[in-house]
């Protein structure tokens, strides 16, 4: 590909020779005979006395400060990759249904991809008879084929897992302004996610620091993979030219590079500061690299002009070198920021020190303001956001799954991020199917975590499309990409295969297409209508009459008396497939032609479009129902204080603590937990260390703890914590359960400890390594042993669990569990990661050993609403293990069952769904027995 030259490179010798002559600038006094023909004329011979030795370094260096970054003109000639590994044999990619990212991500060719010297050498149909007999040849059967997945914002290696306090790399906290740092120093080569976000089809990776300063220090872009020199060095892409300090070529165009500011509540809160002084600290530093890039400017005129008297060293300053190239336009700008208030503030800087910002990062508030962005200097900047991560603090609070929508509606480009570890960067793929899903075309969600972060980190000349020349980073799916739960059956970073023996899951065909997306159209246009805070209230349009649900794919239903949930009904081709509907139970499925005839003229009637009718959901294991704002006290009820890491005031020393009396309802959590089909949950009290009290189960509609479904059961279980991560020791934690549980407690702690040894009320303990469990296993034991009663104990979190499933499985002990492990910590890092990198997911491995398994969300009450995506994925991804009734089970009947739900606390709602795959669809319906009636969404 042929690039136009700026002017000055347009002349030049070839870079080597370059190189050279200016090393014997140095050396020979009379330099000035070797110039260019061009650069001699601009001085004025009668002044050759004045002229510095290093003169002609110094007009090359003025020169090159006007030169914009970006890959060097033979570029696109490369015949190898920089980042090539000797010994990488060519592979042969042959039958694929290849998404290229061109076309503006329309583009899908069927055919082959070559890769060799770590770069794409074809992209179509390959004669094989031409290839080289080391190739290897690997067929994709058809198989959908993406550009490896591009992560715009990551921590990975400076927030590295397992966590551990002697690799805590990602702030700095000493100053607000450090643009002087940089990510790489910090990187962690052994950052056990690396391996699994590669399991994930994420292939690059740009490394910000944290958000703790306004300017928090320069970023820097890896790929994953290991590298034969095993060092953070070598992990780089295209890392700008000073970077090792050695001479640059300053005909060299440069390089881009990365820089990290954040704005709002964070840098605020770690400096005790408000939205004021972070302002001011921006501007100070802008100004300080202004007057520095105002002397180089000043002094590069006079050098450009000959005026070399009395002229002096160039003015240069390590410090704020990066900023002054941030002023240049050579510098992407990655900007943490959230509300109006601060993407104001930023546009204002960009305009008042004319630079501009490569991406708004988190950016909750941005599609509210939209024309904002578009004020910023230069180019506009595109905006990294969660798909519907939200609500944590009040900078979130307007966050909305419909952004990425409106933001593309009003041009505004969308990428896709993971904040890894905040959100595992393994499942970035997810943020873009539920942005699909909430109403971003298809073809720009691929691209918002592809070809756009690609471009907007200034990579796009190589990564982020299938196209000849390109790095050769592919990813081979075992589906759609879009569709949920889609995992790589093999993963190429610079040519090289990353999964030695891949483990593929069986999806069904429909998983090959494009998904179709529910229709939003309403909820968006109310979304912007009340500034991100559409009402969410239930109960608007009930229906107390009868309901005919037509068009009924399939009907579950869970046994009163066993809580067993099993398909009662299942939609036949020909006939009528409807479900009626009235004082809140099914009264008939299949054609109804003779309850029909009896039923009331004018009967309301809702099109499932072959979507299913199935037992609400239930959640545990997040805060909701204790927080409005999990980062706002005043929004919640607070933790439980803890007898073993604290002390406890002598009033409630024998008290334990019920989760029933700090219950806060209308939560917008807890609204959207009820649209999308979790009607009920069950909240233990937010515990900082080892007691936590007693949990209630609560109606997620209700608007007050008196409201009819609110206060569903007072107490369901007793809670406990045991973890590595206390500031007591696990031995004393445990020693301290076995005291309790021998009736060494006093007061109230001593009568609810003895409801457990007697088997009465469940004690649910916290815990994630198989070291914990089996201690609690032989405790249970113990106490049994005494007691010759069954202790009902339950395992939460339980990270770890599989590896005990089959003495789980023995001791009737229960598992609840997140669908997508992590090794954030000591106690969880040995994790069973699931496809591709073994057969069994977790989950799949106690289900097969008889554990009974309920699915609790990730954390934060925002991915409540995400239960019915967890529950479908950990179907796809159990290779037949769960069919969708035990799914369903997973997120209500087993969660009841263990936590000791029973009498009025069992959830007796259903959910209707429009759509074809019964958990992907929208929620529009919830039928209540309760109050026998339809509240239609
Ligand atoms: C590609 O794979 C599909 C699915 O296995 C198969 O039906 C088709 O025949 C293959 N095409 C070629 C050209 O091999
Ligand atoms: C460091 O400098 C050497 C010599 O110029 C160069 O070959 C190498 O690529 C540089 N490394 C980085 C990371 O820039
Ligand atoms: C699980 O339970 C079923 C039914 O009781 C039994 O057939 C099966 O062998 C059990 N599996 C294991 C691994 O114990």
């Amino acid at each position: 590909m042929e690039k136009t030259l700026p002017a000055p490179l347009a002349q030049r010798p070839a870079p080597r020779r370059r190189v050279r002559l200016l090393q014997l600038a140095l050396i020979v006094q009379a330099a000035v005979l070797l110039y260019p023909l061009s650069l001699y004329l601009q001085w004025s011979p009668t002044r050759s006395q004045n002229v510095p030795i290093n003169a002609r370094t110094i007009v090359a260096q003025c020169k090159s400060l006007q030169l914009t970054p970006g890959p060097p003109d033979d570029f696109y000639s490369r015949g190898q990759s920089d980042r090539f590994e000797a010994g990488t044999k060519p592979t042969l990619i042959r039958n694929a249904t290849i998404w290229t990212g061109g076309d503006d991500g329309a583009q899908v060719v069927h055919g082959d991809i070559l890769l060799d010297k770590g770069i794409i050498q074809k992209v179509g149909s390959v004669d094989v008879q031409t290839l080289s007999a080391e190739t290897v040849v690997v067929d994709a059967a058809g198989a959908w084929v993406s550009p490896g997945i591009v992560d715009l914002h990551s921590h990975l290696g400076v927030d590295s897992a397992p966590a551990l306090s002697g690799a805590s790399d990602t702030n700095s906290i000493k100053g607000l302004v450090l643009p002087w740092l940089r990510s790489l120093d910090g990187l962690n080569t052994h950052d056990d996610a690396y391996k699994l976000s590669i399991s994930g089809g994420v292939t690059t990776a740009n490394v910000l620091p944290g958000s703790a300063d306004a300017i928090g220090g320069q970023a820097f872009t890896i790929k994953l993979r290991p590298t034969s020199q095993r060092s953070s060095t070598a992990m780089l892409l295209e890392p700008p030219y000073t970077l090792n300090g050695t001479v640059v070529d300053p005909f060299q165009r440069p390089r881009w590079r990365q820089m990290k500011h954040a704005c709002g509540e964070n840098p605020s809160r770690v400096y005790s500061g408000t939205r004021m002084d972070t302002a001011w600290a921006f501007r100070n530093a802008y100004e300080t690299a202004r007057l520095v890039k105002e002397e180089q400017d000043t002094y590069c005129e006079k050098a450009l002009a000959g005026q070399w008297t009395g002229l002096g060293k160039f003015p240069e300053s390590l410090q704020w070198e990066s900023m002054v190239d941030t002023l240049r336009g050579r510098v992407k700008v990655h900007n943490h920021c959230y509300e109006a208030v601060d993407l104001s503030n930023q546009v204002r800087l960009t305009n008042e020190f004319k630079f501009s910002i490569a991406a708004f990062h988190h950016a909750h508030e941005a599609y509210l303001v939209p024309d904002l962005l578009k004020q910023a200097y230069g180019k506009t900047p595109a905006i990294a956001i969660f798909a519907t991560s939200g609500r944590y603090k009040r900078e979130a609070f307007r966050g909305s799954e419909y952004a990425a929508r409106i933001l593309a509606d009003n041009d505004i480009e969308v990428v896709m991020k993971s904040d890894h570890p905040v959100l595992n960067s393994r499942h970035l793929l997810f943020e873009a199917q539920q942005a699909h899903h909430f109403g971003l075309a298809a073809n720009l969600a691929l691209a918002s975590v592809t070809s756009t972060p690609a471009r907007i980190m200034g990579m796009d000349h190589r990564i982020g499309r299938l196209i000849e020349g390109y790095d050769a980073d592919v990813v081979i799916w075992d589906s759609h990409p879009l569709a949920l739960g889609a995992a790589p059956k093999q993963v190429f970073v610079d040519g090289i295969a990353q999964i030695s023996e891949p483990h593929v899951s069986m999806k069904p065909k429909s998983a090959q297409d494009v998904p179709s997306a529910p229709n939003w159209d309403k909820e968006t246009a109310e979304t912007i209508k009340y500034e991100g805070l559409p009402p969410l209230e239930p109960g608007v349009n009930v229906v107390k009459d009868a309901v005919l649900f037509t068009n009924v794919g399939s009907v579950f239903l869970k046994n009163s008396e066993t809580g067993a949930i099993a398909e009662v009904y299942s939609a036949s081709a020909t006939g009528e497939n409807v479900v009626l509907v009235q004082d809140g139970s099914i009264v008939c499925t299949g054609t109804c032609v003779e309850v029909l005839a009896a039923a009331p003229a004018e009967l309301v009637q809702i099109d499932l479009e072959g979507g299913s009718i199935h037992p609400a959901l239930v959640s545990f294991g997040s805060p909701m129902g204790l927080t409005h704002i999990t980062a706002e006290s005043s929004t919640s009820d607070g933790s439980a204080l803890d007898p073993l890491s604290g002390s406890i005031p002598k009033i409630i020393s024998d008290t334990v603590i019920k989760a029933a009396d700090g219950l806060l309802f209308a939560s917008r959590d807890a609204y959207l937990a009820y649209r999308n089909g979790i009607t009920s949950a069950i909240v233990a009290p937010s515990a900082r260390g080892f007691l936590g009290g007693l949990s209630t189960v609560f109606g997620t509609a209700a608007p007050h703890k008196l409201a009819d479904g609110a206060a569903l059961q007072d107490v369901a279980a007793l809670h406990v914590t045991v973890s590595l991560n206390s500031r007591v020791g696990v031995s004393t934690q445990i020693a301290a359960l076995r005291g309790l549980l021998f009736g060494e407690g006093k007061g109230q702690v001593n009568e609810r400890f003895l409801e457990v040894v007697k088997g009465e009320l469940p004690l649910v303990v916290e815990a994630e390594s198989a070291d914990i469990i089996a201690s609690l296993l032989v405790l249970k034991q113990e106490v049994e042993a005494l007691s010759k009663r069954s202790l009902r104990l339950v395992i939460a979190g339980g990270t770890e669990a599989h590896l005990l499933a089959t003495e789980l499985a023995a001791a009737g002990v229960g598992v609840l569990t997140a669908q997508r492990p992590f090794p954030g910590s000591w106690q969880e890092r040995r994790i069973l990661p699931g496809p591709p990198l073994t057969a069994e997911s977790a989950i799949a491995k106690l289900v097969k050993s008889n554990v009974t398994v309920g699915l609790r969300p990730l954390g934060e009450p925002s991915t409540v609403r995400n239960t019915r995506f967890d529950l479908a994925w950990a179907g796809l991804e159990s290779n037949g293990v769960l069919d969708k009734a035990k799914t369903l089970a997973l997120g209500s009947s087993n969660i009841e069952a263990l936590l000791g739900v029973k009498g009025s606390g069992v959830n007796t709602d259903l959910v209707a769904t429009r759509g074809p795959s019964e958990l992907e669809s929208k929620v529009v319906a919830v039928i209540s027995q309760r109050t026998k009636s339809v509240d239609l969404l």
